[in-house]
Order: structure tokens, then C-alpha cells, then sequence
């Protein structure tokens, strides 16, 4: 007996091949004269009655057909007319000159006058046009992703993606990561989003939950001596979906055993300067280094987008204690400096006053001071600050004559973050965030812990198997609230442009101190054992010294191609409300299988 599909039987493969001889993007000028074969989808046609031309497409590019009444057989001229946008042919002819080149087109030189047409397969007429720039709204193209991923911008967008993942995984081999797969039906990891849980048939009343990240399998192969890995995963976090996150995303997820956080830094220094150069052909110098402190002081936010200055000013010693009521009373006065933005007009300023009352910013105003060309100074607060007093500002700011200053009060952490997303959005207006600009910079020193109002207890700033500071160890169970606060982890996170691009932390390693850490968070004996008994065992086997990271690999790509949405980067995204538009899920399942599940679906409310 024949074995069955291994190799293409000689016949089959011949013609398989014959289905095309070039394909649609590569044809040039010094081809002319060829005879040549090609296959694709119709993107569009242009029939002039005596003289039509095609534009035949695949994923290497566009080609044009030429068919006309003079020179192509009747038959084949009718048959051309019958072609509509989409339908897959394959067509012989031979490579001529255009009398009419297309300068924006690699084959604009040429086009081919078709001897031979077959359609190999018809098409509906698509739902939206099929082309760079479509007229398809976002739940149209996710119902047909793939008709959208016939658009070139889609379809190089995702291979970017396959060419990262390889340069990825070239980079980390050749620093001995080893590839290690970790298993997607777990106990829950607390990551700090909601676990989407998978109910298990063999153990009714028993789930799995799918891993937000690979941490705790990562740690436990350091302790068993792997010492490097990676892996570029898939992680399951049921939260709010915005443009930069998906509810399920990929992660190069990475561990090193017997590192510091210097050797991790560089590593991954490294590895983004190498796909940065071999992709973009970008050469990235050495990245900034800043505390979180100082990027909370100075920017607002633990991601700054350092494409642009307009570092925070704080004005207490200047501006309080004056008779302004708004000043005296916040904890925080501080600005920013719109270089150039003195000639802001009434208008513009009160729109940007309502900017930032708006509820997602939640600002109580804006107090602006114009720093005019002449040296004077026009301002929402010059009842109670003069001319003298606001030079006093415009020099510690660092103000020119010419420029804005932007002020705001309040809560300092509040005002803070109020002053970022006008920094943001005065960098947008002024155009300051530049395509193909990028800057890096590593955030460092990450609290261990943050306040949750809502729930008003802490919780691990990064995940709880994160290593305190050597020196903040001994002040880990005083229990007053500021220390709690003050309590800094050796944390970090990687920023490009704003946009949080990957984070990690030395790991605890240690019994005792991972348990300490437990009780910090509030569990009980009990719950840390039952939760994360394994890890802790672990740790009593030789843990050796470790830390990690892990990246957003769909920000990665995202951000290296100057996009803020991650959705494109992605073959099948979910939408906002996290379904997936083409297969339409999450769906009901049978009743059947609920019943095999031991499960009842209580009545809706
Ligand atoms: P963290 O939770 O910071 O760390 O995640 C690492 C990176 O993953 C990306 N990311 C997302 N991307 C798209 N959609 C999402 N919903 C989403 N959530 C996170 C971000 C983020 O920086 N286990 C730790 C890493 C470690 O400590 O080694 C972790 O998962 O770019």
C-alpha cells in the first residue's frame, strides 16, 4: 500500500506550480517580453469600452492587466468585462511597457497584456473596498476579518509580527533562553485582572483558570535549573478593553536565574536595540534610567512619553499663601511650559479649560499665565499674583517670553495625573510626538504596594512574588500605613513612547520572606498555602536568586510601527465589549453540555 500524504505525487506539484510563475509584486521593467503566469484576487477594474485595465493583487503587491478590443481575442475581452472586485483569477500573458507609468507602484513600470484568463473561484460582491485606504467602520471588518486582512496595511502589519516573533527568538536562543512551553489550564495567578475559569468535566464543581501570565511556572523552572527562559505566549486577563490591551495578548515572557536587576536590564536593553535595528533599521542609543518617584514628579505618570520635555514645575513655595483660594487649599500647585503658546487665544484657552473638567479628566480648572513677547504677563490669576510674582514663576519654570504656562491644584496624586493627560494633549496639539521618533527609557523602583480605595487594603503594585528593596525588608511589617506606602520592589518596567511595553521584578526566593510578603497583602496562612503552597515548597528545594520580565509583544509591535492600537497587529482581535465578531463568541453552549459540566445557569435579573 501507498503511503498517503507525505510528498505531492510529481504530477500535482508541476501544476500546482503552474498557478503562477511570478507573483503580483514582483514584476519590473527588465521583465518585459516574458511570458508569465499569475494568480490573485481583482482589486479593481477600469473599463475604458475599447481598453480595460485590472489591477490584480496579492500579497506581494499589484499588477496591471491589460486587455483591449484590438489586440485580445473577443472571447476573452467579454470575459474580462464579466471579472467583479474579488473574484480569483489566473491569467497568461506576456510583460509589456506601460505608455503611462505609476511612479507609487514597485511594477508601475509594466503591466501585461493577457493572452489567457481563468477565474478560479468567483466572490461575492465585499462588503467594504479592499484597499489601503477602506470605507469599512470596525465591526464590519472584524465581521469579515478576512476580507480585511486582504488590505496590505493589515496583512504587512501581521507580518511584522512573524518577523519579531523569529528575530525574537534568534536574539534570546543566541543568549541560551530555551523556548519552554507552560501549560494554558492552571490555577489562578493573581496578575491583579479577573481569571477567565474553564469548568472541568472529570471534576465537577472544579476550574481551571486560563494563565494571565506564565509567573509562577517561570520561577519554578529557575528552581529546577533551566536558568534562562522565554517564551512568547498567550495570556488570558478578563479587564476593561481599551485600544492597548485585548483579553487575550501575547507576552515574550522571559527568566533568569543568579542575576541582578543590571543583568536583566541589559538583557532586554539588548534585545530591543536588536529588533529595533533589524526591523526598522533603527539604532537605539543606551536607554534613560528614572524612579518611579521622579517620573511621578516630574511627568505625572509611571510611563512618560519622553518624545517631548514639558517636565512638571511644582509652585508651592511661589504660589500658595497668596489669598488664592484654589492655590491654598490644594496640596499641590504645579505646570507645565507650552513652548511658543503665548499667542493662545481666549477661545483656545477656555477650550482647553473644558478639557480638562471634562469627567475623564476631572480637573477644577485651569489657571493659564501668557508669558507675552513684550515681557508682560496675562493671566486667570492676576487678581492675586503680579507681574513680579508671575516673572518669579516663569523662572523657575523655565518660561521664555512667548510661551503658555499651564497650571493646575489640588490632591497631589490627582494633579498629578490631570497634568499628564494635558501634557499629552498639549504634545499632541503641538505636534510634538513624532512618527518615527522613539524613546525608551527603563522606569525603576516601582512601589511594592498600592492602595486600593475601593477595597481599602494594598495590593502587589507588580504581582506578590515580587522582591521589597534589600534596605526596605526590615521595615516591611511595621504596619503603619505611610511606611506600607513608602515600601519601594525591585520593579521595573520598559517605556517606549509613553507606552508601557514590558515589566518585571527580582523574585523573593525565600520562604519566609515570600510568606512575610502574603501576610503583607493580607492573606492568611491558610490562603497562601492553598494558593500558592506549590511555589512556596519550591522555594524550599534551592531556590536560586531570580527575575524576569515579560513584554507586550502587541504593544511591541504596535509601538515600532507608530500605532497606539494593538488590534491590527492581531490576525483575530476581539472587539471592545471582548467578542470575536467573525466566529461570533462567547456564544451559548447546548444545554448537554452544561449538564456534562454540572453546571445551571441561573435566570437573568
Ligand atoms: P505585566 O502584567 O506588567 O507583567 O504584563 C507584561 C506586559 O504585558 C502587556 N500587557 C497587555 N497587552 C495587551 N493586552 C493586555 N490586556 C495586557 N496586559 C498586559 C504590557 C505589560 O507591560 N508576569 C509579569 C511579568 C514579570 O514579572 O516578569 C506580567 O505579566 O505591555
Amino acid at each position: 500500500m501507498r503511503a498517503v500524504g507525505l510528498a505531492q505525487p510529481p504530477a500535482l506539484q508541476k501544476n500546482i506550480d503552474m498557478y503562477r510563475t511570478h507573483h503580483c509584486g514582483e514584476l519590473r521593467i527588465e521583465h518585459v517580453g516574458q511570458e508569465v503566469t499569475l494568480s490573485g484576487w481583482v482589486q479593481k477594474s477600469r473599463d475604458k469600452g475599447f481598453m480595460m485595465w485590472i489591477d490584480l493583487r496579492d500579497r506581494y503587491g499589484i499588477t496591471q492587466l491589460i486587455f483591449s478590443e484590438e489586440k485580445s481575442d473577443a472571447a476573452l475581452f467579454e470575459k474580462a468585462r464579466e471579472l467583479g472586485r474579488e473574484f480569483v483569477i489566473q491569467v497568461k500573458g506576456v510583460v509589456i511597457e506601460r505608455s503611462s507609468k505609476n511612479p507609487n507602484l514597485p511594477t508601475g513600470d509594466i503591466e501585461i497584456e493577457v493572452s489567457e484568463l481563468s477565474v478560479l473561484n468567483p466572490a461575492k460582491l465585499p462588503p467594504f473596498t479592499i484597499e489601503d485606504e477602506t470605507d469599512g467602520g470596525d465591526d464590519l471588518r472584524m465581521k469579515y476579518r478576512y476580507l480585511d486582512l486582504r488590505r496590505s496595511p493589515v496583512q504587512k502589519n501581521i507580518v511584522f509580527r512573524s518577523q519579531l516573533a523569529l528575530e525574537v527568538r534568534k536574539y534570546l536562543s543566541g543568549q541560551d533562553f530555551v523556548e519552554v512551553e507552560t501549560p494554558f489550564l492552571i490555577k489562578s495567578t493573581p496578575e491583579g485582572a479577573r481569571d477567565f475559569v474553564v469548568p472541568s468535566r472529570m471534576n465537577p464543581g472544579q476550574f481551571y483558570a486560563l494563565p494571565q501570565s506564565p509567573q509562577t511556572f517561570k520561577q519554578i523552572l529557575m528552581v529546577s535549573g533551566l536558568d534562562r527562559y522565554f517564551q512568547i505566549v498567550k495570556c488570558f486577563r478578563d479587564e476593561d478593553l481599551r485600544a492597548d490591551r485585548q483579553p487575550e495578548f501575547t507576552q515574550i515572557d522571559c527568566e533568569m536565574a543568579f542575576v541582578t536587576q543590571e543583568d536583566i536590564l541589559n538583557t532586554f536593553e539588548g534585545l530591543t536595540k536588536h529588533v529595533f535595528k533589524t526591523l526598522k533599521g533603527i539604532e537605539l542609543p543606551d536607554f534613560p534610567r528614572m524612579f518611579y518617584d521622579d517620573a511621578m514628579r516630574l511627568y505625572g505618570s509611571d510611563k512618560p512619553d519622553l518624545r517631548f520635555g514639558m517636565q512638571f514645575t511644582e509652585l508651592n513655595d511661589l504660589a500658595k499663601d497668596k489669598g488664592f483660594v484654589v492655590f491654598d487649599s490644594a496640596e499641590l500647585v504645579v505646570g507645565i511650559v507650552a513652548e511658543g503658546q503665548a499667542n493662545y487665544t481666549r477661545k483656545q484657552i477656555d477650550q482647553l479649560t473644558d478639557w480638562v473638567k471634562r469627567p475623564q479628566i476631572g480637573a477644577r480648572g485651569l489657571v493659564y499665565v501668557k508669558y507675552n513677547e513684550d515681557g508682560s504677563f496675562k493671566s486667570s490669576v492676576g487678581k492675586f499674583f503680579n507681574d513680579e510674582a508671575l516673572k518669579g514663576w516663569a523662572d523657575k519654570m523655565g518660561a521664555q517670553p512667548g510661551d503658555l504656562m499651564l497650571i493646575l491644584a489640588g490632591e497631589t496624586d490627582k494633579t498629578r495625573k490631570q497634568l499628564n493627560e494635558l501634557r499629552l494633549e498639549m504634545g499632541r496639539r503641538m505636534g510634538l510626538m513624532k512618527e518615527g521618533d522613539f524613546k525608551p527609557l527603563w522606569v525603576l523602583d516601582f512601589p511594592l504596594l498600592e492602595w486600593d480605595e475601593e477595597a481599602e487594603r494594598f495590593h502587589a503594585m507588580h504581582h506578590p512574588f515580587t522582591s521589597p528593596k534589600k534596605d526596605d525588608i526590615s521595615r516591611m511589617l511595621d504596619g503603619d500605613f505611610e511606611t506600607m506606602k513608602s515600601l519601594r520592589a525591585d520593579a521595573y518596567d520598559l517605556v517606549i513612547n509613553g507606552a508601557e511595553i514590558g515589566g518585571g521584578s527580582i523574585r523573593i526566593h525565600d520562604r519566609a520572606l515570600q510568606a512575610k510578603n502574603f501576610k503583607l497583602l493580607g492573606f492568611t496562612e491558610e490562603e497562601a498555602e492553598s494558593q500558592f503552597g506549590f511555589l512556596m515548597g519550591a522555594f524550599e528545594y534551592g531556590a536560586p536568586p531570580h527575575g524576569g520580565i515579560a513584554f507586550g509583544f502587541d504593544r511591541l509591535c504596535a509601538v515600532m510601527n507608530g500605532q497606539s492600537s494593538i488590534r491590527d497587529f492581531i490576525a483575530f482581535p476581539k472587539n471592545n465589549q471582548g467578542r470575536d465578531m467573525m466566529i461570533d463568541a462567547p456564544a451559548p453552549v447546548a444545554p448537554e453540555q452544561l449538564d456534562e459540566l454540572r453546571l445551571e445557569l441561573l435566570p437573568e435579573e
